[in-house]
């Protein structure tokens, strides 16, 4: 990214509180919010989406790791909001340092479950150390050099208790937030149902704009959830996993948007193991099981594209 000349920031925090309809968001997912799916899902409707999550301790310290987890382009419209997860305050702000002129903001993961990132204090740990989270967005406030369009955000989950929860984020807003994204569920919280209706109430008691995440899985469930919650943004991940087209409209990924998805792989690069899982994602509802692994039976790109090109009705590289 960094042989791109430098560009200004398009303001989220404005969008948001400016836009006549919720925003709608891809949300970030590792291995899959890379250059190629950030471009389709825009394509197909997505106001503002999230870089997957990268380790700020080894973004900050390592260009081979910079050039290999952050890459963009100049055809990338923003807003794109790079997610770290960091567990010390250094970390974050000279990662972020690093990425301002790049993308449109930084975001603080406090969501992330996982039982490595409970032990080493990153992700949803944070919540249980909220010091850690003013302290961070205070000094990224006070540290990094950034126009006032360039924002800074922080993605959370819920605490057990409702008043504990409205309680730690207004503590997050006082510290200059600009937007806060929320995951619906506690870190315990599993396949269970999203909160929504805590979710109203959260929003109801904060000023910064709220982004509401948790099982959006069509453009139905964006209105519901905009209806419920008042949020300023519904954010999916699972659903765009699905069906990357699903903000347009689509109850199912269309054939175009696959063939989208090939021509951004093939253009900008992606994993072949992740692309595989994608693209066995999005033909999910449309093919059935057999198709399926004989997708992830495919040991190449070339391989793969035979495979597409004789057994799918499409002029795709034909
Ligand atoms: C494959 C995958 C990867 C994810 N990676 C991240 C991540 O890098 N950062 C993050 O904050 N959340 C991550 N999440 C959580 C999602 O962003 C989102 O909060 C969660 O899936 C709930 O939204 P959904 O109900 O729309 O799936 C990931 C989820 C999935 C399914």
């Amino acid at each position: 990214m960094y042989e791109l000349p430098k560009r200004p920031a398009v303001d989220t925090r404005r969008l948001l509180l400016e836009s006549e309809w919720p925003l709608k968001i891809c949300a970030p997912m590792v291995r899959f919010s890379k250059l190629p799916f950030r471009m389709l899902v825009r394509k197909y409707g997505c106001d503002v989406t999230y870089t997957s999550m990268i380790m700020s301790d080894s973004f900050r310290a390592s260009a081979a790791k910079r050039s290999h987890e952050f890459i963009t382009c100049q055809d990338e419209k923003g807003p794109v909001i790079t997610q770290f997860a960091a567990n010390t305050v250094d970390d974050f702000v000279q990662a972020s340092q690093l990425v301002v002129g790049y993308c449109d903001g930084v975001d603080l993961n406090c969501g992330c479950p996982q039982r490595w990132a409970m032990h080493d204090g990153y992700g949803a740990s944070l919540l249980y150390s909220p010091r850690k989270i003013f302290e961070i967005v205070r000094q990224f406030n006070n540290q990094v050099q950034h126009e006032s369009a360039f924002t800074i955000s922080v993605k959370l989950r819920l605490l057990d208790n409702l008043s504990e929860t409205i309680d730690l984020y207004r503590q997050i807003e006082s510290c200059g937030v600009s937007f806060i994204g929320i995951h619906s569920r506690t870190h315990k919280m599993r396949s269970e149902p999203a909160e929504h209706d805590q979710l109203a109430e959260i929003v109801k008691s904060l000023q910064v704009p709220v982004i509401a995440n948790g099982d959006c899985f069509n453009l139905n469930d964006y209105h519901k959830i905009a209806d419920l919650t008042k949020a300023k943004g519904i954010m999916s991940a699972r659903g765009l996993l699905e069906n990357p087209a699903l903000f347009a409209g689509y109850e199912n990924t269309p054939l175009c948007c696959i063939e989208d998805f090939l021509t951004l792989c093939i253009k900008y690069g992606f994993n072949f193991v992740s692309f595989k899982k994608l693209f066995y994602w999005m033909i999910e509802r449309n093919c059935s099981k057999s198709e399926r692994l004989n997708i992830l039976a495919c040991q190449s790109m070339s391989q793969f594209m035979d495979y597409f090109k004789d057994n799918f009705n499409s002029d795709f590289g034909k």
